[in-house]
């Protein structure tokens, strides 16, 4: 006897599953209740304004999931009103950003170096001390040569912002990169007209690279909520180290890219996109690349070498090595880290270099601008993960706190 699965039920309850993974309710019935009635409310609001096509439980899309939060497109405007209560990442339209007016005619092919005038800001010891803290972490300058990283360093000078200023206006030209040492600031985003607050910088991280990169009108509005101190990066010594560095990269990276079936519903242009945010490192045998519990802030792709994933369980169990178990292991074109990414959670596992491994690494910001496509193919991953440690560690109640 064959039985027809109906249109949309997998998608459905894989969202269902993933959104109990993530908030953990104490009452399961009255969740999915909840859940439920939500998801067909918005059906049948979306009905109302005629668009039908994109019905929420045929596609079994969630209520407030991640994914929802992530759209890319501002085809859906209409539910920006209910989606703002969870909106935690960036909003990009990828098809419609104007293109800059002050596009220079850059060739990032052509060896441009002896041409270009060398721009320095001179600085004391203590401010290029300072300046090399803030840049270490800065994902976009790990793949430069010394030379290169020299240059940019030269080139880079120091602002001081005041609470409540706007150091980016959306759609605005863009003249720096920015890169921060102290000081919070939040993120803004105008989908249809209507400014969504996406997300916020803690006094680390950078921004301001896309409007450089891509010779667009800037994607969003970033303001200072307090006082603090930003290192900026001209757009001409930006696009001369950077943007030249990152078309190497794609020569090296594109069949590797092209190959990996998590960014299969990527655009040929948006997984280039991918490439020139990833950077590399690199583990030695039995290195951590992960622990269980941290806080998460990037996403990883093996290149070469096996990963070890594992989990620590009941400490006094005796059958555990360092009271850490197996659970999956990840070589060329696989994935891992974007379980707490999607979840924001603490790290749920651990990862442990086997042998000598290569990932290509993408920072949270990037990951949430650019992965929204991909989440469909995340999802199905994320709800093995459970059905994977039923089998593992035993019964479900077993699994309760692994904090999946
Ligand atoms: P740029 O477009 O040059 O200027 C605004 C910057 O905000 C952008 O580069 C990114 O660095 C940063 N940013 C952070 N979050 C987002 C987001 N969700 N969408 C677009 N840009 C973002």
């Amino acid at each position: 006897m064959s039985i027809e699965i109906p249109e949309g039920l997998t998608e459905l309850l894989q969202s269902f599953t993933l959104e109990v993974l993530r908030k953990q309710p104490a009452d399961l019935l009255e969740f999915a209740l909840q859940y439920f009635t939500q998801l067909r409310e918005r059906d049948i609001k979306r009905g109302a304004f005629g668009n039908d096509n994109n019905s929420a439980a045929r596609s079994g899309k969630a209520v407030n999931f991640v994914e929802e939060a992530m759209q890319i497109d501002s085809e859906n405007g209409e539910d920006d009103e209910e989606d703002d209560e969870e909106f935690v990442a960036p909003v990009i339209n990828r098809f419609t950003r104007r293109a800059s007016v002050c596009a220079e005619a850059f060739n990032p092919d052509e060896d441009n170096d002896d041409k270009e005038p060398k721009i320095t800001h001179p600085k004391t010891d203590e401010q290029r001390q300072r300046l090399q803290e803030a840049c270490k972490d800065i994902l976009l300058f790990k793949n430069l040569e010394a030379e290169q990283m020299s240059q940019l360093l030269d080139a880079m000078f120091e602002k001081l912002v005041e609470a409540g200023e706007h150091i980016i206006d959306q759609d605005d030209d863009g003249d720096n990169f920015y890169v921060i040492e102290r000081g919070t600031f939040n993120i803004f985003v105008k989908v249809d007209g209507v400014e969504l607050s996406v997300g916020t910088y803690d006094n680390r991280g950078s921004f301001g690279e896309l409007a450089l990169m891509y010779n667009t009108g800037r994607a969003a509005t970033i303001v200072a909520t307090s006082a603090g101190a930003l290192w900026c990066l001209d757009r001409l010594t930006f696009r001369r180290i950077i943007v030249k560095n990152n078309a190497k990269r794609r020569k090296t990276y594109e069949a590797f890219i092209e190959t990996l079936p998590l960014l299969k519903s990527l655009e040929p242009s948006e997984r280039m996109k991918v490439v020139d945010v990833l950077s590399t490192k690199v583990y030695s045998s039995g290195e951590q690349i992960i622990s269980q519990g941290d806080t998460a802030d990037c996403f990883y792709i093996v290149e070469s070498g096996q990963v070890r994933i594992t989990m620590k369980r009941n400490q006094s169990k005796k059958d555990l090595e360092n009271g850490e178990v197996d659970i999956a292991k990840c070589s060329r074109g696989q994935y891992f880290g974007e379980l707490a990414l999607v979840t924001n959670k603490p790290r749920a596992a651990s990862a442990y270099a086997v042998d000598n491994v290569k990932c290509l690494v993408m920072d949270i910001k990037a990951f949430e601008r650019l992965l929204g496509p991909c989440m469909d193919i995340m999802k199905r991953n994320i709800a093995n993960y459970e059905e994977q440690l039923v089998t593992l560690f035993g019964s479900q109640t077993d699994t309760e706190d692994k904090n999946l």
